[in-house]
């Protein structure tokens, strides 16, 4: 697992969206062969959405040959609610790049026969020939996609009922009321996310510091989802200065050195 440390919000986005974009360009994607993205929702990857809108928008990359698959979606909203996962995604990112609609695939949450969809979504994935990169957040409690503690380290997309700590995460989003937050989602599996060639997680602030400890120095385990990417060939985490509050100096110290010899990505792409 490479770990990426960066001093501020601003620059683990701009770190995370230049990787994307110089992925993109080195695959050349094209209409026989698309590059397909796994991409998540919630405040983490607003940033990283934010650069590769620019990035986009100044021609550095170009989403024309992507297909994408969303994490997660709410189960029982409209998909039209200002909430659910299919409104945040076009507000903040596919209607200000050059994706096509017929390439975002995003779980229905209002589907009638809910296991059936969730094969579906399985099945498309793997038609697709299998997700090239996986964009992932992670939930204070360590929860990948609604992969929440105790989840199965093989699931598959399926209904998972969201937990008390989630549900109270997000009810920042429902007007503080956790009434309203929706008590189910469709989300895809750990090994899903898995599956992909390869896993980029972002981790930002205070509040994630011990998922990030979880992650990075502790064993695997199912109670912290997120500590399967160990296991990943290819796992990439990028973090902020405040997540890496709970890790030892010398861990920092570690990857802080690695990566010292590694290129950005921003002089990948440009
Ligand atoms: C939700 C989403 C996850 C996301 C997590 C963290 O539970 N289903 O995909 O990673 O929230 O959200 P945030 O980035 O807002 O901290």
């Amino acid at each position: 697992m490479r770990l990426i440390i960066q001093q501020d919000y601003r620059r683990l986005s701009s770190w995370a969206a230049n990787y994307i974009a110089a992925e993109i360009k080195r695959f050349g994607p094209t209409q026989e062969r698309p590059f397909v993205l796994g991409l998540p929702t919630g405040s983490s990857p607003l940033g990283t959405y934010g650069e590769l809108i620019r990035l986009c928008k100044q021609g550095y990359v170009s989403f024309k040959h992507v297909v994408t698959f969303n994490m997660d979606e709410y189960v029982g909203i409209p998909e039209d609610h200002p909430e659910s996962y299919h409104t945040f995604m076009w507000k903040n990112f596919f209607s200000h790049v050059d994706i096509d609609p017929a390439h975002v695939h995003i779980l229905n949450g209002n589907a009638p026969d809910l296991p059936a969809e969730c094969a579906a979504y399985e099945a498309a994935i793997e038609q697709a020939g299998g997700i090239d990169l996986f964009l992932g957040g992670i939930g204070a409690d360590g929860h990948i996609a609604f992969n929440e503690p105790g989840s199965s380290l093989k699931s598959r997309t399926r209904i998972k009922s969201l937990t008390y700590d989630t549900k109270a995460a997000n009810s920042r989003f429902f007007g503080g009321n956790i009434d309203m937050v929706p008590k189910t989602a469709l989300t895809v599996g750990v090994q899903t996310v898995m599956d992909a060639r390869c896993v980029l997680i972002l981790a930002n602030g205070l509040n994630k510091a011990t998922a990030l400890k979880k992650t990075v120095e502790d064993g695997i385990n199912h109670m912290w989802t997120c500590s399967i990417i160990q296991m990943h060939p290819k796992a990439i985490l990028v973090c902020d200065d405040k997540a890496t509050y709970e890790l030892k100096v010398g861990t920092v110290n570690y990857f802080k050195d690695i990566e010292s010899k590694n290129l950005d990505p921003e002089t990948l792409l440009h």
